[in-house]
């Protein structure tokens, strides 16, 4: 797949809008992804990956007993997440590294997980292959991701809108992730609707 985007413009992206990304995210977090953060919490255990961890807006649902890694490219992202775990008091290994090429060893988490990360990794296919390398043979790869609508007149609106929200917070609304998830390889998960069409619950079980 092509790159369509180059890195370091995302990444300077995320930096730009660290200041004020909770303050735009709060809005959906109070409708309802605080509900389906929770939901993904259920689904980890053993030694954690969270790819994309941003602001750290899933630090305060993380169950206690994990152990836990925390990667983003964004030093600006990064920098209020480790501030947001210093607040509430848990311990979490922050490290700046980019999920399409990362220095974990193979089979090393027993459960990953991305919360709305996908929509802007740039080269997806590469950074889900990653997370599946990184991953133990029959761990599991838990996300929550917006991909583009499949109804008539839904799709081709996000399709005309992606440049804006690309060019705007690096985030592409038009990414058709579960298609993504098949190039990469991956034969055994489950998607599940949490909102409409767009926003998607998935779980890969990571066979190698
Ligand atoms: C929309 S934010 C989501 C943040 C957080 N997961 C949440 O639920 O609020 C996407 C995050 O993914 C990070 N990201 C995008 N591409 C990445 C990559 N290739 N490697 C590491 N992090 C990446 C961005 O820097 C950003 O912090």
């Amino acid at each position: 797949m092509m790159e369509k985007e180059p890195k370091n413009k995302i990444q300077k992206r995320y930096d730009r809008i660290a200041p004020i990304y909770d303050l735009f995210a709060n809005p959906m977090e109070a409708m309802a992804l605080k509900k389906w953060r929770l939901e993904v919490m259920q689904e980890l255990g053993g030694k954690v990956l969270e790819v994309g961890v941003g602001t750290g807006k899933n630090i305060e649902y993380y169950p206690t007993e994990i152990d836990i890694t925390a990667i983003d490219f964004s030093e600006m992202m990064l920098d209020r997440a480790r501030n947001r775990a210093e607040k509430l008091g848990r311990e979490v290994e922050f490290i700046n590294m980019d999920v399409e090429d990362m220095d974990f060893l193979d089979n090393t988490f027993d459960t990953v997980f991305t919360t709305c990360v996908f929509c802007s990794v740039p080269n997806p296919i590469k950074g889900l292959r990653e997370i599946g390398r990184v991953c133990k043979p029959d761990g599991k790869i838990v996300m929550i991701e917006h991909v583009r609508s499949e109804q008539k007149f839904l799709g081709p609106i996000m399709d005309l809108l992606n440049p804006l929200t690309v060019n705007i917070y690096g985030a592409n609304i038009n990414r058709r992730t579960v298609e993504n998830i098949h190039e990469a390889g991956y034969t055994d998960f489950e998607v599940s609707n949490l909102s409409g069409d767009i926003l998607k619950k998935i779980i890969i079980y990571n066979k190698k």
